[in-house]
């Protein structure tokens, strides 16, 4: 697995939930980082990272790009899917805080949706080369997304004195991680977001 993005402990929102999306997310930009250098193309282990394998939901919409560009077409698609249920899960988070900067938080999320539709809608139009400078700045963006916007609302959430596993109330018909605990009873879980590699 490409180290693109080295996942930093410091980085956990001690959320788990939250903390397994955003290495979710790191995986899949890391496999894209593996085959826009070149690299061998994902195992199937690989490729099962994430809600669904690559090539399914998204076969027909990347069904006429060119091979190698197909790949990199399905795993940014597989991106998409991925961010918006995550950025779901914490909309939905933030909401059930009240948290006081939801609304600003949620128009970034917005920017970075909107950002990579239209990445993925270049891909298959053969007029976006994925490079390594585009994986750059999407990298970019997480991590200081990550670093700063989600880590406030975690501050938030954690000042609340609720359990480190209590559920996240995400989408309607979204798999929960864990039973609902909004009591403020303190927690043995751990993030499941393991060190860096
Ligand atoms: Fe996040
Ligand atoms: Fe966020």
């Amino acid at each position: 697995m490409s180290d693109f993005i080295r996942w930093q402990n410091n980085w956990a929102l001690k959320i788990p939930h939250l903390d397994q999306q955003h290495l979710v997310l790191v995986e899949r930009i890391n496999q894209i980082a593996e085959l826009v250098t070149g690299r061998s193309p994902p195992t199937a282990a690989q490729s099962d990272v994430g809600r669904q394998p690559p090539g399914q939901r998204h076969e027909g919409r990347c069904a006429d790009v060119p091979e190698h560009s197909r790949l990199i077409c399905d795993h940014v698609e597989e991106l998409i899917e991925e961010t918006r249920a995550h950025f779901q899960d914490e909309e939905a988070l933030m909401l059930r805080l009240d948290y006081p900067s939801y609304h600003e938080h949620k128009r970034e999320h917005g920017i970075l949706l909107a950002e990579l539709v239209d990445l993925a809608r270049q891909v298959r139009q053969g007029t976006e080369q994925m490079g390594l400078q585009t994986l750059t700045a999407l990298k970019h963006w997480l991590i200081v997304h990550i670093v700063t916007s989600d880590q406030a609302y975690a501050e938030h959430y954690h000042s609340r004195g609720l359990a480190p596993d209590s559920v996240v109330p995400g989408a309607e018909g979204r798999e929960r991680s864990s039973s609902p605990n909004w009591t403020g009873e303190e927690g043995n879980a751990s993030a499941r977001v393991s060190g860096g590699h």
